[in-house]
């Protein structure tokens, strides 16, 4: 945004003006045709063109996209409860995949869930999943073969899938994980390319695609439901989640039936293992292309694990990993936004807001903001130290989303990304392949388009004391 653009936002606040600027679109579609034609560059483009508030509208639905982050922080934390799930996640689409699960339900149901689920994924809960994280790594990589081409990011998509269900449902599902997987990943289709009309006109026609769509669905629910009943069958409390969910009972005593369980693992399937392999894959490319990075992130691990695997006790001294971890987010944030719509009129910035709005925020545009990060696209995760941490604006870094619908699975995954980062880190380099271009497809989240190809190389583990006494 250029400085007139910002004086001219800076005023509009000042004077409550009835509708922010923003692009008109065509007289029918309003935005929507530029929207799917290219989804990230107009989310950038509208933010340079029209500043932090910006009006638009889908078709006939209205909507905000705000940029800035205390706008951010207003709609997801301090007015949270005048914002429920935008109109996207109430779709056919997601209704039939995940249901009424935790992150699709609303007010007191999702309160009720959000307490039930919430033991599982508590400070000492998640340190005693770090063993089956290390271990499926481990497994994941016991076949890798030095030189060998891999696509790092299916690769991820599997470890990830595999542990969440063996966490939180203490269930295997390596004899399904690839079908499981795929299916997933046919079934968020939808959600990239027209994504927009499906959701507006909730599209219940009986199209090819929909057809499918329905098909696959059935798939995993065969799968989950399998899940659900040799828990219930064993009658054994194992301690995990699904245990507790069975096990919970409602004022009036009764319990959640198959339906509710399949929602919730539903929903745990897919909100806990994407993002984290999309950030798995992402840093291994970033790692790839910065060799410097990738040098210091090597040099971490030789100096702390001298080649035994990581464990829980590891995490605090993995600090460069850490900052890896979050840098890899701040570009390539794999919730790149995030939608809610007013359930009553509203104030935003100094303009009226009226209830229908549908709201966006983009961590795609507001972690790349030059007005918070210096050299803003450029991977340096040095960036994250306190000091920085703490002057960064809070939600000009919300990767996990915030307030009452923060993720609950942040710590989870944090540990997950480290513990998996420094498991494969110790014995392998993932040398870039460079004749394989990756592109981003933002889909429901952000992915590579073609996958992340690369070629494994074993690692000599360098101890770290012996190159310290000889200099
Ligand atoms: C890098 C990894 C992850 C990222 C970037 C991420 C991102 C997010 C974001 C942005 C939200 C908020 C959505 C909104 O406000 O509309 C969210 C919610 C949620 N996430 Fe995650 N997530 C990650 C990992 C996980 C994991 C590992 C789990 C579970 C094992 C999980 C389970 C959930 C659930 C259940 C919700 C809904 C919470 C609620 O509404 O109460 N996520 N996640």
């Amino acid at each position: 945004m250029n400085e007139a653009q910002k004086l001219a936002v800076g005023t509009k606040r000042k004077n409550s003006t009835p509708r922010p600027p923003g692009p008109k679109g065509t007289p029918i579609m309003g935005v929507m045709r530029n929207f799917n034609r290219d989804q990230l560059g107009f989310i950038e483009r509208t933010r340079e063109e029209y500043g932090d508030i910006v009006w638009m509208r889908f078709l006939y639905v209205p909507a905000l996209f705000l940029y800035h982050p205390d706008e951010v922080e207003y709609v997801l934390v301090t007015n949270a409860r005048n914002f429920i799930k935008s109109m996207s996640l109430r779709s056919n689409f997601f209704q039939r995949l995940v249901g009424n699960g935790l992150l699709t339900s609303q007010g007191e149901e999702w309160k009720r869930q959000r307490r039930l689920s919430q033991p599982a994924f508590h400070r000492e809960r998640v340190a005693s999943y770090a063993q089956v994280m290390v271990d499926y790594t481990k497994r994941l990589t016991a076949k890798w073969i030095e030189g060998e081409n891999r696509d790092v990011h299916p690769d991820m998509m599997r470890l990830t899938l595999e542990i969440v269900v063996q966490c939180l449902f203490s269930a295997d599902v390596s004899t399904d994980v690839d079908e499981v997987g795929a299916t997933l990943k046919e079934l968020v289709k939808p959600f990239a390319s027209q994504a927009t009309l499906g959701w507006i006109l909730n599209n219940r026609l009986p199209t090819p695609a929909h057809l499918r769509f329905h098909g696959l669905a059935k798939k995993i629910d065969k799968v989950v439901y399998r899940i659900i009943s040799e828990h219930r069958g064993s009658g054994e409390d194992r301690g995990d989640l699904l245990s507790m969910l069975l096990a919970a009972r409602d004022e009036d005593g009764s319990q959640m039936s198959d339906r509710q369980l399949r929602d919730e693992v539903m929903t745990l399937f897919l909100a806990g293992h994407e993002t984290t392999a999309l950030t798995l894959a992402w840093s291994w490319y970033l790692l790839g292309k910065h060799p410097e990075a990738e040098q210091k992130f090597h040099a971490e691990l030789d100096e702390v694990l001298s080649g035994r695997a990581p464990t829980m006790a590891d995490l605090p001294r993995l600090k460069f990993t850490e900052q890896i971890a979050k840098e890899c987010m701040r570009l390539y944030p794999p919730a790149f936004g995030l939608g809610r719509e007013a359930i009553h009129d509203c104030e935003i910035g100094g303009y009226r807001v009226p209830k229908g709005t549908q709201v966006f925020m983009f961590q795609w545009a507001t972690q790349r903001d030059a007005r918070f990060y210096d050299q803003p696209n450029e991977f340096r995760p040095e960036r994250w130290t306190e000091d920085f941490i703490e002057h960064l604006p809070k939600y000009a870094y919300f990767p996990f989303g915030g307030g009452p619908r923060v993720c609950i699975g942040a710590s989870f995954a944090m540990m997950e990304i480290i513990l998996c980062l420094a498991t494969i880190g110790q014995k392998f380099r993932l040398e870039i392949d460079r004749d394989h271009p990756v592109s981003i497809y933002p889909a429901m989240s952000l992915r590579p388009k073609d996958g992340i190809k690369v070629v494994i190389r074993n690692r000599e583990v360098k101890d770290w004391r012996s190159s310290i006494s000889k200099a």
